[in-house]
C-alpha cells in the first residue's frame, strides 16, 4: 500500500520538474520532507548478514531500514537478497528512499582479473578499463550500485600488503590508470542499469605507513603529499568520480577521517568535489585508538565536521549526530550537505525512477562468466605478466620438448590464484590452474607434476619427488610465490622472500640440475626479494595473482602464443633494508659518483648496492626493440608553445610484440630539489617483426608543474633533461630550456 508521503514524493519525481535531469530540484525537495534523524538515516552504512546461500535479511538490519536509519549497505548483493531489502527500504519506511549496495568490486566481480598492481604492469589503459567494465556488468547484474574502487594509493611500500591493490609507485602511471578505472566502472551514463559508482580510496596517503605495517601512521611533508599522493586522487575528481573513501591512517598527527585540511580544504573547496565521501570500515571509530576522540560521540563530531559524509559500520552517525546537533556540535547544515550528495548518487543512478533497476534474474543469471569476459581475463593476464629474467632464451617453451617437470604449490592451484579482495570470483572449479593451462598445450605424457612443498609449512618431505621428477624432465618449470592471503589488508611481511621453504627447493632443484632450464612462474602481491632466485634460474615470470584464467594466460605466455609486454610498475628491491627504493628519488648533495661507486662518504650502503635488483619499467619481451637516439624538435620551450620529442622503436627479434615506451624527465635545478627521473608520458606500441615505428610525444609547460614549498603549482624557467627509454634504467643525453615567451 503506497501511504500519503510515498504518493507526495512520487508526485515530487514525475511532476513538471519530474522527467528532466535536475536532480537538485528533486533532492531538495524531498529533503523538505525529512526529519533530521531520517537525514542522518541517509548517511549510515551497515553490512548485510548472510546464511550459507546468500545474503538475508537480518533482524537488526531489517529493523534500521524500517526506522529509516540506513542509506546504503555493504556486502548485500545477489537479485534476492538486495529485492528482500529493497523492498523493506521502499514498501515499509515513511519516505520509501532506496537502498544503495556497495560492495568491493576490486578486480573483477565473477570474472576475475589479475591484482591491481598485476594490471598496472600492463600500462595499457584501454584494457584496464575493460576490466572494470566488466566487473561493473557482473556486480550490476547482481544488484550492486557502487564498488569501493579503485584504489589510487600511491606505494613505494613493499611490506605493505595492500600494494597490491594498487597502480605501483609512479604519479603519473597511477593518475592515468585511476581514471580508466573510473571510466570502467561508472561508464558514460550512471542511469544506465550496468554502471556502478565508483570510489577512490583510501584518501589518502594510506600507501605510505611507517615501516610498512598496515593502517600504520604516516607523516608527511606537505609537498610530497600534493606532489605524490593527491595527483591520482585529483585526477579520478576530473574523470568525474561519485564517491571517495577515507582512509584508516592518520597522516602529520590528523586521522584522515577526521582531517579537515584533506576532506574540506582540498577536496572540496581546490577540488570541487561533489559527491560523497564515506569512511572506511569503523575509521570514524578508530579515532579513539588514535588519540583524536575521546569517546564514539566525540569520533562522530569529528568525522562529520571533517567532512566524512557516511559512516561505515561504525554505528557513530546514527547513534550521536542528532543530539550532537541540537546540542550545536554539528551544523545542521552539515548533515544536509551530506544528506544531499547522498541522494543525489541515487538519484543519477535512476533509483527514484525505479528502484529495483538493478535487480533482474535473467540478467543476473546470463552476465556472469560470459565466454567474452573470459577471453578478455585472458589477455588481460597475460599482458599484465611480467618477464623479469630470461637468460639464454630459456622462454618461450617448445611443444615438442619431451617432458617438462611442473614443480611447485601453485602449479595446480585454483585458489590462491584469484589473489586477495577477488569479490564473488569462484576459485575451485572455475579458475584456471596453470597444470590446465598447460595441459591446453602439451599431451600428459609431458607433463610431469610434483607440489614438492607448501607455501608456507616446513614439511620437506615432497622435496625427494619433485628433484626425482625434475631429474627425468628436459626442461622444468617451477610454480611459486605468495599466497593469496599473504597480500592484501592486514598483511605486512617484514621480509620479501619467496615464503617458506619454497627457495631451498628452488636451491635443491638447481643442485640436482646444474645444466637444465629452470623457469620460475611467480604468483604474489608485492615486489619480493629474488637476490638468490635471479643466479638460481634462468628465467622469471612474473604472473601476479592473475585471475580466473590466469593458468590458461601463463600458458599462453610460456609457449609463445603471447608475447610477454608487462613492465614493472614498482621497483624489486634486492633486500628489504633497502626499502623505501624507487626510481624517482632525490639526488641527495653526496651522489655516489659513476667512476668510483664505493667512495667513502658518499650516499650509499657498505653491504649492498643501492640499484634496485628490478627497476621501475622493466620487462623483458621474447622480441628484442631497438631505440634510435632522442630526436627534439626544439631545445627551447616557451610557456604557450610546446616541442616534440621522438623516437623510432624497431622490433629487432623473431616475435612480433607489444613495446612499452617510456617519456622520462629531469628538472635538473628547483626552488624544491627535483626527482632524478620522472614519467611523463607512455606508449605500448604493438611492432611486427622487422617493423619499425616513430613515437613521439609533445612535451608543454603544463608537464613540468610541481608544488613548490609554497605549495603553489607551477613551473620553473630552466633546463630540463629527457629521454625515451623502454624502463627508467638509463642516463639522459639530452636537455631542452624552458624559456620565458
Ligand atoms: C578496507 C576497504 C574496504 C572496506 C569495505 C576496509 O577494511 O580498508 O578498502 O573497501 O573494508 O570492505
Amino acid at each position: 500500500m503506497i501511504s500519503k508521503i510515498q504518493y507526495i514524493i512520487c508526485f515530487i519525481l514525475t511532476s513538471s520538474f519530474g522527467f528532466s535531469q535536475d536532480y537538485e530540484a528533486k533532492v531538495d525537495s524531498l529533503m523538505n520532507l525529512m526529519t533530521l534523524q531520517e537525514k542522518i538515516g541517509q548517511t549510515v552504512m551497515y553490512g548485510g548478514s548472510w546464511d550459507q546461500t546468500g545474503p538475508i535479511v537480518g533482524t537488526n538490519n531489517g529493523k534500521l531500514i524500517r526506522e529509516g536509519n540506513m542509506g546504503a549497505m555493504l556486502n548485500a548483493f545477489t537479485v534476492k537478497g538486495t529485492s528482500d531489502l529493497q523492498k523493506i527500504a521502499i514498501e515499509e519506511t515513511r519516505l520509501g528512499i532506496p537502498l544503495l549496495f556497495g560492495y568491493d568490486v576490486i578486480h573483477g566481480h565473477r570474472t576475475i582479473f589479475p591484482i591491481n598492481l598485476g594490471m598496472s604492469a600492463s600500462w595499457d589503459l584501454k584494457m584496464i578499463e575493460e576490466s572494470s567494465r566488466i566487473a561493473a556488468e557482473e556486480a550490476s547484474a547482481e544488484g550492486l550500485h557502487w564498488t569501493f574502487a579503485p584504489m589510487v594509493d600511491i606505494s613505494r611500500e613493499p611490506r605493505w600488503g595492500r600494494i597490491s591493490e594498487g597502480a605501483g609507485e609512479d604519479v603519473f602511471l597511477g593518475s592515468e590508470i585511476a581514471k580508466a578505472y573510473v571510466k570502467g566502472f561508472q561508464g558514460d551514463d550512471l542511469s544506465q542499469p550496468n554502471t556502478i559508482l565508483a570510489c577512490a580510496k583510501h584518501y589518502v596517503a594510506y600507501g605510505a605507513p611507517q615501516a610498512g605495517r598496515d593502517y600504520h601512521t604516516v607523516n608527511m611533508g606537505e609537498g610530497e603529499l600534493r606532489n605524490v599522493y593527491l595527483p591520482p586522487f585529483k585526477a579520478t575528481v576530473d574523470a568525474g568520480v561519485e564517491t571517495f573513501m577515507s582512509a584508516f591512517n592518520e597522516l602529520n598527527g590528523i586521522p584522515t577521517s577526521g582531517n579537515k585540511f584533506t576532506l574540506r580544504d582540498i577536496l572540496r573547496d581546490e577540488w570541487d568535489f561533489n559527491g560523497f565521501v564515506v569512511s572506511d570500515y569503523t575509521s570514524i571509530n578508530e579515532m579513539i585508538p588514535h588519540g583524536f576522540a575521546k569517546d564514539s560521540i566525540d569520533a562522530a563530531k569529528i568525522g562529520m565536521n571533517a567532512g566524512v559524509d557516511m559512516d561505515m559500520m561504525g554505528h557513530v552517525y546514527r547513534l550521536h549526530l542528532k543530539n550532537l546537533v541540537d546540542e550545536g556540535k554539528v551544523s545542521e547544515d552539515y548533515i544536509n550537505d551530506a544528506c544531499r550528495r547522498i541522494l543525489m548518487a541515487k538519484f543519477k543512478l535512476g533509483l527514484f525512477e525505479d528502484p529495483y533497476r538493478y535487480i533482474d534474474e535473467e540478467r543476473e543469471n546470463t552476465t556472469k562468466y560470459k565466454p567474452e569476459f573470459l577471453t578478455k581475463a585472458r589477455e588481460i593476464a597475460a599482458a599484465s605478466s611480467v618477464l623479469l629474467q630470461n637468460k639464454n632464451q630459456t622462454l618461450p617453451l617448445s611443444i615438442e620438448t619431451k617432458k617438462i617437470a611442473f614443480i611447485g604449490p601453485l602449479v595446480k592451484d585454483e585458489y590462491d590464484i584469484l589473489g586477495n579482495w577477488a569479490a564473488k570470483g569462484d576459485r575451485k572449479g572455475k579458475a584456471v590452474s596453470v597444470f590446465e593451462g598447460v595441459s591446453e598445450y602439451l599431451n600428459p605424457s609431458q607433463i610431469l607434476y610434483s607440489k614438492g612443498c607448501e607455501i608456507l609449512k616446513d614439511d620437506d618431505s615432497g622435496f625427494d619427488e619433485a628433484i626425482s621428477i625434475s631429474k627425468q624432465a628436459d626442461e622444468i618449470v617451477l610454480v611459486m610465490g605468495e599466497g593469496h592471503h599473504m597480500s592484501g589488508e592486514a598483511a605486512s611481511r617484514t621480509n620479501l622472500k619467496i615464503p617458506g621453504i619454497q627457495p631451498e627447493l628452488i636451491k635443491k632443484i638447481r643442485e640436482a640440475n646444474p645444466n637444465k632450464k629452470i623457469t620460475l612462474v611467480l604468483m604474489n602481491g608485492r615486489p619480493l626479494n629474488l637476490s638468490d632466485e635471479v643466479n638460481q634460474v634462468d628465467a622469471i615470470l612474473e604472473v601476479w595473482f592473475p585471475g580466473t584464467m590466469g593458468g590458461a594466460a601463463t600458458a599462453d605466455l610460456l609457449f609463445g602464443k603471447v608475447n610477454p609486454s608487462g613492465k614493472l610498475t614498482v621497483t624489486f628491491p634486492r633486500n628489504v633494508g633497502q626499502v623505501p627504493i624507487y626510481y624517482n628519488m632525490k639526488n641527495t648533495g653526496r651522489p655516489i659518483p659513476e667512476t668510483n661507486p664505493n667512495e667513502d662518504y658518499k650516499s650509499n650502503y657498505i653491504d649492498s648496492p643501492n640499484t634496485p635488483l628490478f627497476v621501475f619499467g622493466h620487462g623483458l619481451s621474447y622480441s628484442n626493440f631497438e631505440y634510435s637516439d632522442l630526436i627534439l624538435s626544439s631545445h627551447d620551450l616557451t610557456f604557450s608553445n610546446s616541442i616534440k620529442a621522438s623516437v623510432v622503436v624497431t622490433n629487432k627479434g623473431e616475435f612480433d610484440g607489444h613495446e612499452v615506451v617510456q617519456l622520462y624527465i629531469h628538472d635538473k635545478v628547483g626552488s624544491v630539489t627535483r626527482p632524478v627521473k620522472e614519467l611523463k608520458g607512455f606508449q605500448k606500441i604493438f611492432l611486427k617483426k622487422g617493423e619499425n615505428k616513430t613515437v613521439t610525444f609533445t612535451i608543454t609547460a603544463e608537464d613540468l608543474k610541481f608544488y613548490n614549498s609554497k605549495m603553489i603549482y607551477g613551473v620553473e624557467p630552466g633546463y630540463f633533461e629527457i629521454a625515451i627509454k623502454p624502463s627508467s634504467e638509463f642516463k639522459f643525453k639530452q636537455t631542452f630550456k624552458l624559456v620565458n615567451d
